[in-house]
């Protein structure tokens, strides 16, 4: 039976919904169904071929430095021309925030749409492939309206196009950025391809209670790792290790990592799944044992600092020698041509209740930077979504 946790949270002048989807079971789940932004029926409902639509869209006025302040994107509307043969028109359902947003828009001109990748519904189309009715999943930006041309349409960002979300039946199509998508994709590949781990083995996992932590040490304890996740707050690490399975959850915030890593993993760590790099990192290398292996997905403690003003490195040398340990970055569009399995896998384990995934929902497309910043404070459970 669908046990929903709903909880709602006060934040400024709009209001998130963390919404729990506990799948063991293999039960439906739930979007958010608040009407608290009645603001964000911005969108011209269009109907005919000959209309006028407008797209809002979040415009780069400067580039971010340190913590984005919410100066630096401008809200602007665009109209858009009518289609040609081969495009379609699509409608932002549901748009992510994501850490990497922080460190890739620092490559692109100021003036660009904010970057970023979105769940969109087909409501107008001059292309076969792409029939009004069907979603898709597309690095499109910041916009609750997108024009796109398969032909000629250029992702800079993914380098990917955007493509007919996989039928997920009944599950909400948000899981399209999240679980079932690039997250997911990330966790499955990031874990089995670089960390290979085997059953009986240790794995720390840094970002534990976000999209990609969460997702990863769920798979590494179907396959019967030990899992000690590292996150920000005593409540994520309930979660972990209350509903998720993780064998235990260290607050990086009040405890201490190498004293409670000692204890947790006494026989030491085999695998590190590294999210956050930094200090943290560094202390989980030095209680790797012999032949580790790491595998790095993401920095998000460096994300807000300038480059040129991060701190010298630790010195990790040492142990990556002595204990020989296998440290490897990756970029999970590496595994573009095997993508579908990625999801297809997880779609399975979510039907099979082996995972489950949890969503933290904002509303209203104008409340996009909100969300942004809050993910990156670390006030998602899960994955942090924004409701159009
Ligand atoms: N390599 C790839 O292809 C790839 C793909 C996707 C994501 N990633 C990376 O994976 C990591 C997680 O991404 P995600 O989408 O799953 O985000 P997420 O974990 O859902 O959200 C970010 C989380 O980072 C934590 N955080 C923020 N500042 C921190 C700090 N200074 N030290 C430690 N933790 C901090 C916060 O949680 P706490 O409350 O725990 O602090 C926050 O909730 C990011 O580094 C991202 O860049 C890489």
């Amino acid at each position: 039976m669908f046990k929903a946790v709903q909880r709602e949270l006060s934040w400024g002048r709009f209001i998130k919904v963390v919404i729990a989807h506990p799948l063991r079971n293999n039960v439906n789940s739930v979007t958010a169904v608040t009407s608290l932004n009645a603001t964000s029926s911005l969108i011209h409902k269009f109907s005919t071929h000959s209309r006028t639509m407008k797209a809002k869209k979040f415009v780069v006025v400067n580039h971010f430095v340190n913590e984005a302040k919410p100066t630096d994107l401008k809200l602007v509307e665009e109209e858009l021309p009518p289609l040609k043969n081969g495009e379609y028109l699509v409608e932002a359902e549901y748009l992510s925030v994501d850490p990497y947003m922080r460190p890739y828009l620092q490559r692109f001109p100021v003036g660009i749409t904010m970057i970023g990748s979105q769940v969109a519904k087909i409501i107008e189309s001059k292309n076969p492939n792409f029939p009004v009715g069907k979603r898709i999943v597309g690095n499109l930006g910041w916009r609750t309206h997108t024009i796109i041309n398969p032909s000629t349409n250029q992702d800079d960002v993914l380098q990917q196009q955007p493509y007919v979300l996989p039928d997920i039946g009944d599950l909400p199509s948000s899981l399209g950025l999240g679980v079932l998508g690039m997250p997911g994709n990330t966790a499955y590949f990031g874990l089995l391809e670089i960390c290979k781990p085997k059953p009986g083995e240790t794995i720390v996992i840094s970002g534990a209670a976000g999209a990609v932590g969460s997702h990863v040490g769920q798979i590494a304890k179907n396959l019967g790792l030990i899992v000690i996740g590292i996150c920000g707050s005593d409540e994520k690490c309930k979660w972990l290790t209350e509903e998720l399975g993780f064998d235990s959850a260290i607050n990086y915030k009040t405890a201490s990592i190498a004293s409670s890593l000692r204890k947790a993993a006494p026989q030491g760590v085999d695998c590190y799944f590294d999210n956050v790099g930094g200090d943290i990192s560094s202390v989980v290398m030095y209680q790797m044992r012999p032949f580790g292996r790491v595998s790095v997905c993401g920095s998000i403690s460096s994300y807000n600092t300038d480059a040129s003003s991060l701190p010298k490195s630790t010195i990790l040398q040492p142990v990556i020698v002595f204990n020989q340990l296998k440290i490897e970055g990756f970029i999970v569009t590496r595994w573009a041509d095997r993508w579908n399995e990625g999801i297809i896998q997880n779609l399975r384990w979510i039907r099979e209740g082996k995972l489950r995934y949890r969503e933290t929902v904002t509303k209203g497309f104008e409340n996009m930077f909100d969300a942004f910043i809050g993910m990156m404070r670390g006030e998602n459970v899960g994955k942090a979504i924004i409701q159009a």
